[in-house]
């Protein structure tokens, strides 16, 4: 499994988390705890115009730009848990041997051919504008100040020459038109494969395939994977070209894979499956050019057996940026509140589906302390201080089990195998759900059963011990969902490692008899001065 690769050109924010890293770690840790042999692949994408040109914002070399980024983004990811077998870069040999690889099959199969282009030139800084070093008039929606490859505002992918009444993002002037030699890739002879592609792969969404047919039916163009430019994978025998970022970073995902393990071709070509994790904004290039790729190559690849794409988030009802400041990074959010909050805020309001969301800190707040704290943190931290007070800490030995507790202990096991239909086809949204109704049923059972009143010593135990299951459980379903907690509950419980494991959700992993705790609150309500003081940072502006 694959999250597409961040650009190394700016920090990392709220939205990078919502659509692509965070679902996929959470199918990731799922996968793994059901006993699945799992890679989770990400990387830099280190090329292209965008980091070149902020390169030269910062008066950096592009070298440097990555370099920082590629540290920054991984010290980040890690600090919100997620779990990546390798976290390499786009721009490493192994991405730039298996890249020219690509194209040398790609060009023997018939792929591939040469055509003569007029490319826009600056005769001020005396260089070839690529992509992101024009900007212009969108030729489709008539939307202003776009990039000449792509539209923001349709999402439309544009090809050179295309955009209306470009400029040069460097000096502002009009560019002239010079002659090169481009490469091109016959997407257009793919359309018929693409399309069966689409309607046969039932996981893919269809709201996602149904646009895409339509893009199909309207004519696939012939992909320039060409540029006139030195940051780059060198095309071989080209100096002075190097590919379009698009076509050497997906195969960045395989190359990463071939950093990780010799083994890299078993999972790319073997019989496991191979999915992706993307936000919509980057439906086209991985629905249709990274598919005929695959297909082009031949060699024994597999196409994508799920690409699983969801919205863009905004801050606040509006996108985010940068440079107006209206931005909350990944940094800044960290210095405030723990990772699980974001990782279970966003989750709670994250469908598999394309449809946008709003980062709302209100939002973050209510959610948090009315569900996290208010239920799921409640319930344990109530069992396991009655635990303390009425079995000196001691996992409690349950006598015989009447029919509520048989039912809550019904509940857990039919949680599990929900939550693992849900996870497994991605509505990871729906499964965390399932797990706040889990621990619903338990702080009802307790405030029914009410052992700080009742005084049936061994009711209580009972009663107590059925909470260790309900316990266990939480510790073991949320894993894949706020791993940093499950870390902590795991430990304060006396569960094992080695029995950490998807199928042991409903077993007994608080063994009776067994010294446990001290309790601690897992989760900490979240004050409105602490969220004003975030308001207040977005508002300066
Ligand atoms: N480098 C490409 C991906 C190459 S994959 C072979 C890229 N990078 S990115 O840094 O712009 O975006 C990384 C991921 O974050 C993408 O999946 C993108 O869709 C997602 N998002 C970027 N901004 C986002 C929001 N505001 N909201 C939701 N997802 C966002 O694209
Ligand atoms: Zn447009």
């Amino acid at each position: 499994m694959t999250a597409a690769l961040p650009y190394a050109n700016g920090p990392l924010h709220l939205g990078h988390i919502r659509s692509t890293y965070l679902p996929a770690d959470i199918y990731a840790r799922y996968h793994r705890l059901i006993g699945n042999d799992v890679l989770y692949i990400c990387a830099t994408d280190e090329h292209g115009t965008p980091i070149v040109a902020g390169a030269e914002k910062e008066k950096k070399s592009p070298k440097e730009l990555v370099d920082y980024y590629h540290d920054r983004d991984k010290l980040e990811f890690g600090a919100l848990g997620f779990s990546f077998d390798i976290f390499h870069r786009t721009s490493s040999e192994e991405n730039c041997e298996l890249t020219q690889q690509f194209f040398k099959k790609l060009s023997g199969n018939g792929h591939i051919y040469t055509k003569t282009v007029a490319q826009p030139y600056c005769e001020t800084d005396k260089r070839f504008l690529p992509d992101r070093f024009v900007v212009g008039t969108c030729p489709h929606c008539k939307s202003e100040r776009q990039y000449s490859d792509y539209c923001e505002n349709c999402g439309r992918t544009l090809s050179a020459g295309e955009i209306l009444n470009p400029v040069c993002i460097t000096c502002g002037k009009k560019p002239i038109s010079r002659e090169s030699k481009h490469y091109f890739f016959k997407l257009a002879s793919f359309s018929d494969r693409l399309q069966q592609y689409l309607t046969g792969n039932k996981s893919l969404q269809p709201e996602v395939t149904n646009y895409l047919l339509n893009w199909i039916k309207e004519g696939l163009v012939d992909w320039d994977i060409s540029r006139d430019l030195d940051w780059g994978v060198p095309i071989p025998g080209e100096p002075g070209k190097v590919f379009y970022v698009w076509f050497d970073a997906p195969i960045g995902y395989v190359s990463s894979t071939k950093a990780l393990t010799p083994k890299w071709e078993e999972y790319w070509k073997g019989d496991s499956k191979i999915v992706h994790f993307i936000g919509k904004d980057i439906i086209y290039h991985h629905f249709l050019f990274w598919p005929a790729m695959l297909l082009g190559v031949g060699d024994g690849f597999r196409v994508p057996d799920a690409i699983a794409v969801r919205g863009y988030l905004n801050l606040e009802h509006r996108k985010f940026s940068k440079s107006k400041n209206w931005f909350v990074s990944i940094e800044e959010y960290l210095k405030a509140f723990p990772a699980d909050y974001l990782r279970y805020y966003q989750t709670a309001f994250t469908p598999h589906s394309v449809v946008d969301a709003d980062f709302i800190w209100k939002d973050f707040q209510t959610k948090i302390n009315n569900e996290l704290v208010a239920s799921i943190g409640n319930f344990v931290h109530r069992a396991l201080i009655l635990i303390e007070k009425q079995n000196g800490g001691i996992a409690p030995k349950p006598a015989a089990l009447d029919a509520e507790d048989e039912k809550v202990l019904g509940e857990i096991a039919k949680a599990k195998e929900k939550v693992s239909a849900l996870i497994s086809s991605f509505q990871l949204k729906e499964g965390q759900e399932e797990i706040l109704k889990l621990s619903g049923e338990f702080n009802r059972y307790l405030s029914f059963r009410q052992p700080w009143k009742e005084k049936d010593a061994q009711r209580n135990a009972t009663t107590l011990y059925v909470c260790t299951r309900a316990i266990s459980a939480l510790a073991i379903l949320l894993e894949p969902y706020l791993p940093f907690t499950t870390e902590k509950l795991q430990k304060m419980v006396g569960i094992e490692r080695e029995t950490v494991k998807w199928a042991n959700a409903d077993a007994e992993l608080i063994l009776p008899g067994k010294k446990i705790g001290p309790a601690k609150p897992l989760f900490e309500k979240i004050s409105d001065e602490k969220i004003e003081e975030q308001e207040k940072k977005l508002k300066k502006v």
